[in-house]
């Protein structure tokens, strides 16, 4: 418990140097001007726009930044204000409390730890907490969720259905976008689901440190809160670009399993999460997965006319490697790269 950043940081006035990040990975200046030019898409179905429209959107997003943001997604804003609320509770509540959570074991289902995977292995430690879980089936997980705040399971629980059902409809759109056979991202592209809320306490030298190091997240589809700071960071053409933060809205992003499945076609961008001196930030993420032993490939259709550019798979032998190269997405995406002749 005493290794979570939000226990000791309360009084820490300077950054511990295991936070210090090598000089060519620091932020520097976490003043980095939020991107305009990130799509965010109107999902509401009662406009002007037509559903292709819609599609093409998001297609050229997924394309061009691996990144967007929706609005008028459905989600109710009372239960996304509700959900922010119990996530931020769980930080505040006393330490007795979270140590109830808290495991270093990675194998253990619903965990609350710190920094990374392997905290008691790693030189340099990411200035973040991190209490996660399972949630779907709901039925068969929700059991193993925080007892306390005592609205957790009854306020996550509809949350995370909500999500799930914007993650799929987002996914249909994509399949649609994609040209592949309806219901394409089925039961085992997507039948796991996790739960990450992410912690950044406000920081002594948001500079020298990161909340998040760069990564590509290892899934299909991602679902973020940024609540109201900034903070999320997107890599494209050898420059950051800040997320902006709006009210309500979801970040969506695309996983490697995707641009995989699309032969490239779609983007997993790499990304980051920057910490600031004046206030604590939460994020609340849903990460859409395929079940262990599902196989992942270039979809058939995205091959017609071109080569496939990556290799068959499991998807779990690929999060063991994903595990083992710290998510390095040049050494992870380059294994899985079908290599031309010579
Ligand atoms: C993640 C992630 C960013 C954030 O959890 O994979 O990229 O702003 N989070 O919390
Ligand atoms: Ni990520």
């Amino acid at each position: 418990m005493e290794t979570l950043v939000s226990t000791w940081s309360r009084t820490a006035q300077v950054l511990p140097e295991n936070y210090v990040f090598p000089a060519g990975e620091r932020p520097g200046s976490v003043e980095v001007p939020l991107c305009q030019n990130i799509p965010v898409i109107d999902l509401s179905p009662n406009q002007e726009k037509s559903q292709s429209q819609t599609v093409e959107e998001i297609l050229a997003a997924c394309q061009e930044f691996g990144f967007f943001q929706v609005v008028n997604h459905g989600v109710s804003e009372d239960l996304i204000d509700d959900t922010m609320k119990v996530a931020k509770d769980f930080y505040d509540l006393p330490d007795e409390e979270k140590a109830k959570v808290y495991s270093t074991d990675p194998n253990k289902t619903c965990r609350l730890f710190t920094s990374s995977y392997s905290y008691d292995k790693e030189q340099l430690h990411f200035w973040r907490d991190n209490l996660r879980h399972p949630c779907h089936p709901l039925d068969e997980c929700i059991h193993l969720w925080p007892e306390n705040p005592t609205n957790y399971r009854h306020v996550v629980g509809k949350y995370s259905l909500e999500v799930r059902k914007l993650s799929l409809r987002i996914l249909g759109l994509i399949c649609e976008g994609l040209g592949l056979q309806d219901g394409y991202f089925g039961e085992e592209l997507t039948g796991a689901q996790m739960l990450l809320v992410n912690h950044y306490p406000p920081c002594p030298d948001p500079s020298l440190t990161l909340g998040l190091p760069k990564h590509a997240d290892f899934n299909v589809i991602t679902m973020l809160l940024q609540g109201s700071v900034s903070g999320l960071q997107v890599y494209k053409d050898g420059e950051w670009l800040g997320i902006e933060p709006i009210p309500h809205a979801f970040v969506v992003n695309i996983g490697h399993q995707l641009q995989i499945i699309s032969n490239g076609k779609l983007r997993s961008a790499e990304h980051r999460a920057v910490t600031n001196s004046q206030e604590a930030r939460t994020t609340i993420v849903s990460f859409t997965s395929p079940l262990l032993d599902t196989i992942i490939e270039p979809a058939k259709s995205m091959v017609d006319n071109s080569e496939p550019l990556y290799r068959t798979f499991k998807f779990k032998d690929f999060l063991k490697f994903f595990e083992e190269k710290k998510g390095d997405t040049e050494a992870i995406m380059e294994a899985y790269k079908i290599k031309p002749l010579q």
